[in-house]
């Protein structure tokens, strides 16, 4: 196994797209960053160094960071943010996961334009489940303001109002022929005739899952967050953010060339959003393509609708993983989490003076109805190991505080959730399943739920309440598919299991950005039996603290 050195410096970098330059918070002068390439069983570290004017921390999206909590990074969980001017270095082993992850800032809205790939190959000497692609190519989705990001979250944190919707999606960057002064910077992914290729999909947008697709290609899905799944062909994927997806493509096409497209999946009712597409040309390389076929425009996929839910649910639905696995069937802790949004009343020296979300109020969300604080003088971690009072309660329920109808009358005390900083302690080794349902409160949505620090199995998904009498009949306890990121069906329940044997403070929180802003998270505290943590290594030297 090998060690792989890097180093990030967060600058402001000039960044031109949709006509205007903007000075954008890159990694190393690059947007997206750099990739980052190793092998299952290698480890990494990655000096960050601070030269922008914003906090910042960086995560390492489904790296399983087993006892290495101090490297996961999200601001004020496991660390405190590097502020400017400062340095951290992130250590950690990636050990049994192999397929496509990414990394991105931890810290407001930074990762809007902070991230980048993180690809796992097999163990060395291994090969994939699946024939040798001839080319591999990151292509990772991403959402661009024509505004600085961090004044759109600051400003909606000001008003209580939406944010301001995007103004591009983006392929590696580009927005794509579709935008204005997009064209001549557009992504180009070659191919060649008769080759089997492999892209490696990532959904890096801060509030939109998207519609994926080629035209006139079909998609084999042969990974997910890093965990492999039973070959499936498809011809349009959606990822919620924080997704990964893996499929093979073949050139088996008369050489021209297609467009890749995505677009926003909609399920929020009455919401705005942002309704463009991006867009990447797919280009035969190979002979014989006439002169012609590389001038000509590219052939335009059809996209489903922007509220297809059929689409996504069958989709979602047809993901297994290759073999039987093991899913925990004995289950310690058995809990319900709610998750939603809600409306909350301005506080009184609140300006300006009225909130401006709908009828005077502002937005909020929750899990079981608390709405999660994050503390600002301790990273939960390092309160826990130092015995630090006042940082965080132990509280969180297990089960919504009233039973309620989540998809008819939601009893109004809980459009205005409560708010804490609560963890809920789960024993080192307990086997836990998570009902994850959604209130539909404003409005059902699709809510992708990721947690830290862990992979997980989804046993089932479907709309409506969770019935636990008779929902239990659709587990799949024999090949669901693993993964790190769930996408909660909007107006409806998903069932996750995982053995909680990773001792450290890990948050799980909706990957929508707006969202997490709003509280849509929660934290567990994994003991480990022998005391504060000490199974783990102690806090690195340079860790920041607040
Ligand atoms: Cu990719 Cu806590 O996030």
């Amino acid at each position: 196994a090998k060690v792989h050195h890097h180093e990030f410096v967060i600058q402001a970098t000039k960044v031109k797209r949709l006509c205007k330059t903007h000075n954008t918070i890159t990694v190393n002068g690059m947007f997206p960053g750099p990739t980052l390439e190793l092998n299952n069983g290698d480890s990494l570290v990655v000096k960050v160094t601070n030269r922008a004017r914003y906090n910042v921390t960086i995560h390492w999206h489904g790296i399983r960071q087993m006892r290495t909590g101090w490297a996961d990074g999200p601001e004020f969980v496991t660390q405190c943010p590097i502020r400017p001017g400062g340095s951290y270095t992130y250590r950690f082993t990636v050990d049994g996961q192999e397929g496509t992850l990414w990394w991105h800032a931890h810290s407001s809205w930074l990762r809007a334009t902070v991230y980048g790939a993180l690809i796992i190959y097999p163990r060395e000497g291994d090969s994939y489940p699946f024939p040798k692609p001839k080319r591999e190519t990151p292509i990772l989705l991403g959402e661009w303001w024509d505004a600085n990001p961090i004044d759109v979250v600051r400003e909606s944190t000001r008003t209580g109002a939406s944010p301001n919707i995007s103004d591009a999606y983006t392929i590696n960057g580009q927005p794509g022929d579709l935008y204005n002064c997009s064209n001549k910077d557009t992504v180009i992914v070659p191919i060649g005739s008769g080759e089997t290729n492999l892209l490696r999909v990532i959904n890096a947008a801060l509030n939109q899952p998207l519609f994926f697709t080629i035209a006139n290609h079909k998609f084999t899905v042969v990974g997910a967050d890093a965990s492999y799944l039973k070959p499936v062909t498809t011809s349009v994927i959606m990822l919620g953010p924080g997704q990964t997806t893996d499929v093979l493509i073949s050139g088996d096409q008369p050489p021209a060339r297609y467009y890749i497209a995505a677009r926003a999946y909609q399920s929020a009712q009455n919401a705005p959003f942002d309704n463009t597409t991006t867009t990447a040309i797919l280009e035969y390389n190979s002979a014989p393509c006439p002169a012609k076929c590389l001038t000509s425009n590219p052939i335009m996929p059809q996209l489903p609708a922007f509220n297809d839910t059929n689409t996504v649910t069958a989709f979602s639905q047809s993901l297994k993983s290759p073999r039987k696995v093991e899913v925990p069937t004995e289950i310690d802790e058995s809990l319900f989490f709610t998750i939603g949004l809600g409306l909350n009343r301005c506080p009184k020296n609140f300006r300006p003076r009225r909130c401006q979300g709908p009828n005077g109020t502002r937005f909020t969300s929750s899990m079981n109805n608390v709405s999660f604080v994050f503390p600002s003088s301790f990273s939960l971690l390092q309160a826990y190991q130092q015995n630090i009072p006042g940082v965080f309660t132990t509280d969180f329920p297990a089960t919504p505080p009233v039973k309620f109808d989540y998809t008819g009358n939601v009893s109004r005390s809980l459009w205005q959730p409560a708010t804490g900083t609560k963890l809920y302690k789960l024993k080192y080794g307990s086997r836990v399943q998570i009902v994850l349902q959604d209130t539909s409160i404003v409005t059902p949505e699709n809510h992708p739920i990721h947690l830290h620090g862990y992979d997980f199995y989804i046993i089932a998904e479907g709309f409506g309440n969770f019935n636990p009498k008779t929902d239990t009949a659709k587990f799949n306890l024999v090949d669901p598919p693993m993964r790190n990121t769930v996408a909660v069906p909007s107006n409806g329940w998903a069932v996750i299991r995982f053995v909680a044997d990773n001792p450290g403070v890990w948050i799980m929180h909706c990957h929508l950005d707006v969202h997490i802003t709003w509280g849509l998270a929660m934290a567990f505290l994994v003991e480990d039996g022998v005391g504060k943590l000490q199974s783990l290594e102690p806090p690195p030297a340079d860790l920041p603290l607040c």
